[in-house]
């Protein structure tokens, strides 16, 4: 029976029937301040107050994006949108625009959304069955015509990569990846890689496109870019820049947003930049800028925390449970053992049992992500990965025993 909510505060969820749950989805990431974070909130209603829409550019615009462009390494100017989908849009049409080309590598198993032409070879399509062979693109809808436009590499593979940018690199406007694939895995590429495909796309002439949707202030103040030290061109924000509020931005080098500047790519959306999303994007910020010192390693050490606690519950009921973590995004794999790598290596582990724990572990209060994605919030005490660690503990001696 699928759970209906009522409402959310802190780390916790608690449904129409009044029953509480420890939040580890918290939406699928944007809820990095936990539930009903009340100086957001406020900062919002205080711009709504103002006025909801003015269909022309808001003061909160530029401080929004003088925000971003003092963090994020890549950023000299920033364009609004609302969703992670229709950043990517932006982005790419921005890369297009720029190069004068229209061909997009992207990367097997990594997700960017569910719009065409972007929404393929994405988690939970098949991995290719020859990882050697060039990687066929396959759309998300079974059977579907895809885009000839979007190119698929194998992620984590110099090889592969540098075969495609050998035979097309001269066509490819822009080179897209999660730089920390956390929609398969919340595994890092082996070092040397992304600077090795940074220097490659640059050398072919085209663009870097970080998507940072799940990474973007979750990591840190400069995203995952700043993390791995790897710059790229664009870069892709969304979920957890504004605590909630419905916001997305694309972040760019001035070079590679002159195209938008000076006209000849035009950045269109009714709802761009909303002036009450762009208020609690700016609370968000501020409140991470003055409290970060504190509040990653905490959420570091939560992470860890769970991380090791599940590892420990896997060895306690002898199960194959393999336990990712980067910061306050883990994922969990069922599989003997997983070599970190690629989307391939990730697709070994079977989906079944984690999404049977993952609903059994609900009727213990812990409401957590069917395919093993798991976030933690500057809410989130030791106590609460305690309380769902239990939940967990429950759920796995139900399913093995
Ligand atoms: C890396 C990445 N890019 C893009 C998106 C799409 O964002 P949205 O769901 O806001 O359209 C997501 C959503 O999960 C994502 O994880």
């Amino acid at each position: 029976m699928p759970v209906a909510f009522e409402r959310g505060r802190g780390a916790y969820l608690v449904d129409v029937d009044g029953n509480e749950y420890v939040d580890l989805v918290l939406a699928l990431g944007p809820m990095l301040l936990g539930h009903h974070p009340e100086h957001v909130i406020e900062a919002a209603v205080r711009q709504m107050d103002h006025g909801l829409q003015f269909g022309g550019q808001s003061l909160g615009e530029v401080e929004l994006a003088e925000r971003i462009v003092a963090h994020v390494p890549s950023a000299e100017k920033v364009l609004l949108t609302n969703t992670g989908s229709e950043a990517v849009q932006t982005a790419a049409r921005v890369a297009m625009g720029a190069t004068g080309r229209h061909v997009i590598l992207k990367f097997e198993g990594h997700y960017h959304g569910w719009i065409d032409p972007f929404f393929i070879n994405s988690p939970g399509v098949a991995a290719a069955a020859d990882q050697r062979a060039p990687i066929p693109v396959v759309h998300n809808i079974a059977g579907q015509p895809t885009s000839a436009d979007v190119v698929v590499a194998a992620w984590n593979d110099v090889a592969d990569f540098d075969r495609i940018m050998a035979e097309i690199g001269h066509r490819v406007a822009a080179v897209l990846m999660e730089p920390i694939p956390f929609n398969f895995g919340s595994m890092h590429a082996a070092p040397g890689y992304l600077e090795h495909v940074a220097m490659q796309t640059r050398r072919h002439g085209a663009l870097l496109i970080f998507d940072e949707v799940v990474s973007g202030f979750r990591m840190g103040l400069g995203g995952a870019q700043a993390m791995v030290g790897v710059t790229p061109d664009l870069s892709i924000f969304a979920k957890a820049i504004a605590a909630g509020f419905p916001i997305a931005a694309v972040a760019g080098s001035d070079a590679a947003m002159e195209c938008v500047s000076n006209g000849s790519v035009t950045h269109g959306g009714t709802y761009n930049g909303l002036p009450f999303s762009v208020a609690a994007a700016i609370a968000t910020i501020d409140h991470l800028a003055e409290r970060g010192d504190v509040l990653y390693p905490q959420l570091q050490a939560r992470g860890s925390q769970l991380a090791d606690g599940l590892r420990a519950l896997g060895a306690k009921h002898s199960a194959p449970l393999v336990v990712n973590q980067i910061g306050s995004v883990l994922q969990t794999f069922w599989a003997p053992h997983l070599p970190i790598g690629n989307y391939a290596d990730a697709a070994t582990s079977h989906a079944g049992p984690i999404a049977a724990i993952n609903e059994l572990v609900l009727a213990e209060g812990v409401h957590v992500a069917p395919r093993g994605i798991t976030f933690i919030s500057t809410e989130h005490t030791s106590e609460d990965i305690d309380r769902a660690l239990s939940g967990f503990d429950a759920a796995m001696q139900r399913y093995l025993g």
